[in-house]
């Protein structure tokens, strides 16, 4: 009820220019109940077709990351819920318009860990600038409008596909993420 309400928000919204160019608002979507939450940037093509999180290459990789490593009640969301033209960074006025729906959905939530994928959803959250490079794979506390939480900074997939390298650390963070959450290893631990 609380999400579908974010939900519906987010379709009328018009806070930033994005509202504009996009072709489809893009809400979360997963578990109201979900222990962890994943938070990209914001959507890219397919996401602004089809007007759902993550069903790009990107995230092909996340959710087949995700459901490799066996979680259970998990959602999925950006920090900037239109696309930007070309696939642009979002700009900060956007991410600041934005925000307080991802802020939203935390509330609704109220998860056990939220999983920042990449810089722009690390420096929402956490306020952080510069290289993920000092925070990537820690368990740090981030404020989400009051109430504390969990927040656990890894690479956005996209930056996997591109640099195929990053896949083991990104999966090993994963795997943090999961034993964070449900204080056991995946079954899926080969390494
Ligand atoms: N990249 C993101 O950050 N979010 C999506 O939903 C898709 C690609």
């Amino acid at each position: 009820m609380c999400l579908r309400e974010v939900a519906e928000k987010v379709k009328g919204c018009c806070k930033c220019d994005l509202c504009k160019v996009r072709k489809n608002p893009v809400p979360g979507e997963g578990d109201e109940g979900a222990e962890v939450v994943f938070v990209g940037e914001a959507p890219g093509k397919e996401e602004d077709e089809e007007g759902r999180p993550f069903v790009g290459r990107a995230g092909r990789l996340l959710r087949s990351t995700i459901s490799q490593i066996g979680f259970k009640k998990y959602y999925i969301t950006n920090v900037v819920k239109c696309r930007p033209p070309g696939n642009r960074t979002p700009t900060e006025e956007e991410v600041e318009a934005c925000k307080p729906y991802l802020i939203e959905e935390l509330n609704c939530i109220r998860p056990k860990l939220v999983v920042a994928l990449g810089r722009t959803a690390a420096e929402a959250l956490l306020g952080l600038k510069g290289p993920l490079k000092g925070v990537r794979g820690k368990v740090l506390v981030a404020s989400a409008g009051g109430a504390r939480v969990k927040v656990l900074v890894t690479y956005h997939p996209a930056a996997v596909l591109r640099n195929p390298k990053l896949k083991e650390q990104f999966v090993s963070d994963l795997k943090k993420a999961f034993n964070e959450v449900y204080k056991q290893r995946s079954l899926f631990d080969s390494g």
